[in-house]
C-alpha cells in the first residue's frame, strides 16, 4: 500500500535518506542508503513494528471466521469513477471520485475508496506482488485503499486509529494462451501510461473504464484476512487488510508494459521495476469456512454409498 502523504514524497523523493519535513522520511527500494531493509532504521517509528505488511499467507493456517461475509461496493460500476492518473516514481497511482466506497466484509462501518495503485517487478516473468501465498509471489498487485467514514477525509486521524484504513489486495496474473491487450478495461487504464513516463507526471482519466471492469472475473466473497500496517513508510498499523484469493487475469504484453514505460524520475532515469517491500513476519490470518454444504454432501453420499455396499452384502 502507498503512502498517503503526496507532497512529502515529493520534497523528500530530492534528499534520500535525509530526513524531510513534516515529519516523514526519504525512502526508497533501490539504494542501499534507503531501501526497504533501512526502513525499521530509517522510520523506527513505525517500520520496526509488530504487525507490519506485507506477509506470506499460509493457507492452511487461515483461521475460518464465518463473520467474513460479502462486501457491498459502492459505484465500483461508475464508469467516470477514475478522475486522475499519475506517476509518483515510485508507483501508478489512480485517484478515485468521492462517491466511492465499500461496507460489509466484517468492516465496522463505510469506508470511503480514496484510490488505487499497483505493485509489481520486472515484467510479467520476474513477479513484484507485495503479498505472497504459500510462498508465491504474483506478477503484480493492486491495492485499493479505503479510509474509514467516521474519519471524515482525515487522513492523519486515520493513520492513528488500528482500523483507520482498509485495504483490499488484488493479485494480477497473466492471462493464459497467447491473448494481447486483454483484457479492454486493463488496456484502456494501461494506454495512459506512456502519458505519465515521468515522475509527477498526471493526466485526467476518461469516463468509460469502472473499478468492477478492472476486476473482473474476481470471486469477491473468497478472501483472507490480517491486520496489518501500511507496506512504505510510515508503515502505520492502521490497515485492515483484505487479500483476495483470486487473480485479476490481464495479457502479458499489458503486464509488462508497466516495467517499460514508466521511470523513477526523467527520460533519462531508470524504469520503475521491483516495487513492493520484502515480507514481514507472520501475522494471524482469517478466511470464510470451507463451505460446509459441499463437505456434508460428500459425507452423506459417501455414506450412502457405504450403506448400499452393505445392503447390496446382506
Ligand atoms: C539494501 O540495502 C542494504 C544496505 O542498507 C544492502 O545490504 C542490500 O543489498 C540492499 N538491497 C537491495 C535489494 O538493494
Ligand atoms: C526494532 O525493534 C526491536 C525489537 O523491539 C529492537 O530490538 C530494535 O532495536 C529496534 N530497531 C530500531 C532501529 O529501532
Ligand atoms: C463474529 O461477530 C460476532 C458479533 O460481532 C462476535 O461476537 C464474534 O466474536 C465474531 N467471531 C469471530 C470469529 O470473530
Ligand atoms: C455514487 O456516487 C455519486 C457521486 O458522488 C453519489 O451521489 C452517490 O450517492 C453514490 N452512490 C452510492 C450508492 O454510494
Ligand atoms: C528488467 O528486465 C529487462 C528486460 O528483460 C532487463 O533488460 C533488465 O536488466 C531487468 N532489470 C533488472 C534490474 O533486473
Ligand atoms: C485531522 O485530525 C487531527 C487529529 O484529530 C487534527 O489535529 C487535525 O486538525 C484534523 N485535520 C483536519 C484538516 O481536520
Ligand atoms: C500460442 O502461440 C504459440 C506459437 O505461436 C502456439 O504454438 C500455441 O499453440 C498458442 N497457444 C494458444 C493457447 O493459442
Ligand atoms: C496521451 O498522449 C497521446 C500521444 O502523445 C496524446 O495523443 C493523448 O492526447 C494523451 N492523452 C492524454 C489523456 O493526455
Ligand atoms: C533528469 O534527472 C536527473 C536526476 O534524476 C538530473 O540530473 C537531470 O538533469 C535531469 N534531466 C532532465 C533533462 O531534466
Ligand atoms: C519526460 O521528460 C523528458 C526529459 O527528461 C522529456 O523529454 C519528455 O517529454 C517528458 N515526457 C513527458 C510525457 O512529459
Ligand atoms: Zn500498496
Amino acid at each position: 500500500m502507498e503512502r498517503l502523504v503526496v507532497a512529502a514524497l515529493a520534497l523528500c523523493a530530492l534528499a534520500p535518506s535525509a530526513r524531510c519535513a513534516t515529519g516523514s522520511v526519504a525512502w526508497c527500494y533501490h539504494l542501499p542508503s534507503c531501501n526497504d531493509t533501512t526502513w525499521p532504521v530509517i522510520a523506527p517509528q513505525y517500520c520496526n513494528g509488530t504487525r507490519q505488511s506485507p506477509i506470506d499467507i499460509v493457507s492452511a493456517s487461515a483461521k475460518p471466521d464465518a463473520n467474513l461475509t460479502a462486501f457491498t461496493f459502492h459505484n465500483f460500476s461508475r464508469t467516470s469513477a477514475l478522475q486522475k492518473i499519475e506517476n509518483t516514481g515510485k508507483t501508478v497511482k489512480v485517484k478515485l471520485e468521492s462517491g466511492v466506497r465499500v461496507s460489509g466484509g466484517d468492516l465496522s462501518e463505510d469506508y470511503e475508496s480514496l484510490q488505487f495503485h499497483l505493485h509489481w517487478g520486472n515484467g510479467s516473468s520476474v513477479p513484484g506482488s507485495e503479498h505472497t501465498v504459500n510462498g508465491k509471489r504474483y506478477p503484480m498487485e493492486l491495492h485499493i485503499v479505503n479510509l474509514k467514514s467516521s474519519h471524515k477525509g482525515n487522513i492523519t486521524q486515520a493513520l492513528a486509529d488500528p482500523t483507520g484504513l482498509a485495504a483490499l489486495g488484488f493479485f494480477i496474473e497473466e492471462m493464459s494462451g497467447n491473448a494481447t491487450g486483454q483484457p479492454a478495461s486493463w488496456r484502456t487504464l494501461t494506454s495512459y501510461l506512456a502519458n505519465i513516463t515521468n515522475s509527477s507526471d498526471s493526466v485526467s482519466v476518461a469516463p468509460g473504464i469502472s473499478l468492477d471492469d478492472l476486476l473482473d472475473g474476481v470471486d469477491r466473497t473468497k478472501y483472507y484476512r490480517y491486520l496489518g500496517s501500511l507496506t512504505t513508510p510510515t508503515c502505520n498499523e492502521a490497515v485492515v487488510w483484505t487479500v483476495f484469493k483470486e487473480s485479476i487475469k490481464v495479457s502479458k504484453d499489458l503486464i509488462d508494459l508497466f516495467s517499460t514505460t514508466v521511470r523513477v524520475s526523467n527520460g533519462s532515469s531508470p524504469y520503475t521495476i521491483n516495487v513492493y517491500r520484502n515480507l514481514q513476519p507472520a501475522q494471524p490470518v482469517t478466511t470464510q469456512p470451507a463451505s460446509s454444504s459441499t463437505s456434508s454432501t460428500t459425507c452423506y453420499s459417501l455414506g450412502l454409498m457405504a450403506l448400499s455396499l452393505a445392503l447390496g452384502r446382506s
